[in-house]
């Protein structure tokens, strides 16, 4: 599996590199010429570009099997950055996936996309966009899954605890979930077809006491 992973330098980014090196998978991590490169992108191939720059995005994709998009508007006083990141960044992505033929994209969205009266629009309407951006995907023809998760979480400490919790689209409003499991989920939805044409929203919790069932098991038996 040869996997491209955009806005690699992102938090949940390169976790989603980390994870896929893990599982053996050759991996090009696509980020900004100016983005800063966390310790977790060592052994994937870095390449710098700007999504614009259509034929630099065309080269990074080529030959890929996959692509998971990971790019999401920083804060910021720009209240365009939305817009440009979560709806328009998607569609030069989605453009440049096709025009090299590369046709299994996982896009890291958010709980609540689509929705008008949320907070979180407060900063460019984000949610709007970020709902404009899956849609343009799910029209595209590829084989897409949406991830949405819930408020993203650094802390890794009670990974192992983490029970997931997964339904279909607008059922979760709130919860959170460390970014790691995202990331992990992000390639178990790519490791099973049945997530093609599905939108994912995950939020997780930590149990009191058995070991949960893994997040892996968990999307699997909901997908069957
Ligand atoms: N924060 C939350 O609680 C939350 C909750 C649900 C969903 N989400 C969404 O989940 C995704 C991942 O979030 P995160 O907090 O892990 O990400 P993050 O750390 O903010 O990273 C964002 C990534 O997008 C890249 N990016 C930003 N603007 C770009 C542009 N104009 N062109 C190309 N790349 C650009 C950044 O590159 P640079 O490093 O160069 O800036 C970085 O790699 C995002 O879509 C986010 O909106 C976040």
């Amino acid at each position: 599996m040869q996997l491209a992973v955009t806005g690699a330098s992102g938090k949940t980014g390169w976790r989603v590199v980390q994870e896929a090196l893990a599982r053996g998978y050759q991996v090009r991590a696509i980020v900004r010429p100016d983005s800063q490169l966390p310790e977790g992108l060592s052994g994937a191939e870095v390449l710098r570009l700007e999504l614009g720059d259509r034929p630099a995005l065309e080269s990074a994709l080529r030959g890929c099997d996959a692509l998971v998009i990971a790019t999401g508007a920083r804060p910021s006083i720009d209240l365009a950055g939305p817009l440009k990141v979560d709806a328009l960044g998607v569609r030069q992505q989605l453009q440049a996936a096709q025009a090299v033929g590369l046709q299994r994209l996982v896009l890291v969205s958010s709980l609540c996309a689509g929705r008008w009266w949320h907070p979180l629009n407060l900063f460019g309407l984000i949610l709007v966009w970020k709902r404009l951006g899956e849609a343009w995907l799910e029209q595209s023809g590829l084989a897409v899954t949406v991830v949405r998760p819930g408020g993203l979480k650094e802390a890794e400490d009670d990974l192992a605890s983490q029970r997931l919790r997964l339904s279909a689209a607008d059922q979760q409003v709130d919860g959170s979930i460390p970014r790691r499991l995202v990331a992990q989920v992000c390639l178990d939805a790519l490791e099973n077809p049945a997530s093609i044409g599905r939108i994912l929203e995950i939020t997780s919790s930590p149990t009191q006491g058995d070991q949960p069932e893994s997040a892996q098991a968990t999307l699997a038996a909901w997908l069957a």
